[in-house]
């Protein structure tokens, strides 16, 4: 048997690479591709990153059939932030029957390949999935199946459970996807639970100000946002600040579909306090492309855009000060009833950390429920 896992290191192994992610999920009806050569450019600029940490990108070949694909990256403001030496495996994917070797032969292959790596880098532990970033295709698909994943997070196979948890990892956290209709079965508006009303309404900070995002300044509002996302989400666990070029990465692509209603801001005497963020949910349009960023794949997902009915909750957060005085649900109110003035029908939040117990308490006080689970697991290193 020829099975070998090698380094990703030429623009050719890339495109091979770039094959198995689109061979395993053609045929997936849940999967949203993504377009293939923004992909690629993007792989590319990680693998040269170096002030994230470089993304090394490993392929598992059974001779000449590429037959699955890892990767690895140190995250050195994880380990700045949270004093953890922790490196994340991510794009983990094993072609079935794609070769001589098993899966779970493949798999084993790969995640050797991927603990040496990150030994190599002078990690304790492998933790994963994570392609990007903590905010980016987090986690394993362990329930959900038949639904779409939503902005942001990603969709793996059923059969990734078993060939990971034989690999000796053990669960680490879940993060959650939760959904709700914004209409009654007649097709009425619903209405704000009565808890959340009512913390809303009686929210008394002086100076206070919760305003639209201003698509005509909103450079100068992304920045208000992102202050309060570095020290807002201080205390969420596993978070680490995020730069603010990668925040204007994230979010500015997003908001040429988003109405200025659903994004929140809140201040007081003009100092950053809170927000809440909505956008339309981008794959129900994106799956209509298939991955082909071809003119007519473009044409089909841009005028799929006219019949985007989700509304991702992506992001609230208050600072510290600010907690405990019902200004998170004026935020949630506001933003809610920007998504249902844009249109939207259906209010999808994710992906929201199992752990972060206030948070979980506000969405399935509210209602909601979960239509995805994805589950991130960890090995230690040492030993
Ligand atoms: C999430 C956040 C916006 C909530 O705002 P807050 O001012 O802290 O909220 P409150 O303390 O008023 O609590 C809100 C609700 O959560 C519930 N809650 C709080 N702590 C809880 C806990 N440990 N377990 C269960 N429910 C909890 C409260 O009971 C309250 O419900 P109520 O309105 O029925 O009383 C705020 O804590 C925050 O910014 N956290 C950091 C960022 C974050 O985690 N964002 C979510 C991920 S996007």
């Amino acid at each position: 048997m020829s099975l070998t896992v090698v380094p990703v290191d030429s623009p050719a192994l890339l495109d091979r690479f770039l094959s198995v992610g689109a061979l395993i999920y053609s045929d997936d009806p849940d999967a949203v591709l993504p377009l293939a050569p923004l992909l690629r450019r993007r792989l590319r600029s990680r693998q040269r990153g170096a002030r994230d940490g470089a993304l090394h990108l490993l392929l598992a070949m059974d001779g000449d059939t590429p037959v699955g694909t890892i990767s690895v990256l140190f995250d050195q403001r994880h380990a700045a932030h949270r004093g953890e030496s922790v490196a994340f495996f991510g794009f983990f994917e094993v072609v079935q029957g794609g070769g001589r070797s098993t899966e779970p032969t493949v798999a084993k292959a790969l995640f050797d390949a991927a603990r040496s790596k990150a030994r190599s880098l002078g990690a304790e532990v492998l933790r994963g999935p994570r392609n990007f970033s903590r905010i980016e295709e987090t986690g394993l698909t362990v329930t959900g199946w038949g639904t779409r994943p939503p902005l942001l997070a990603g969709h793996h196979p059923a059969r990734y459970q078993a060939l990971l948890e034989a690999q000796g990892f053990s669960p680490h956290h879940d993060v959650l996807a939760y959904d709700t209709p914004m209409l009654t079965a007649a097709g009425e508006e619903r209405q704000l639970p009565e808890h959340l009303a009512a913390r809303s309404d009686a929210v008394d900070i002086e100076g206070l100000v919760v305003r639209d995002a201003s698509m005509l300044r909103i450079v100068r509002d992304l920045k208000l946002a992102h202050a309060v996302f570095v020290q807002g989400f201080a205390d969420v666990p596993d978070n680490t600040p995020m730069p603010l070029s990668q925040w204007l990465a994230v979010g500015m692509p997003l908001l040429a579909l988003t109405d200025a209603r659903m994004l929140q801001l809140a201040t007081v005497n003009g100092r950053p306090a809170g927000f809440a963020l909505c956008f339309p949910d981008p794959n129900e349009a994106l799956v209509a492309a298939r991955g082909r960023a071809t003119p007519a794949g473009l044409f089909r997902a841009l005028r799929a855009t006219r019949g985007i009915k989700t509304a991702s909750f992506k992001l609230l957060g208050v600072l510290p000060e600010y907690r405990g005085t019902g200004l998170h649900a004026r935020l949630i109110a506001r933003a809610i009833d920007g998504c249902l003035r844009a249109g939207f029908t259906r209010l999808e939040a994710s992906l929201i950390d199992g752990r972060n117990k206030p948070m979980r308490g506000i969405v399935e006080a509210a209602g909601m429920q979960v239509y995805r689970r994805y589950r991130v697991y960890e090995t230690p290193l040492r030993g």
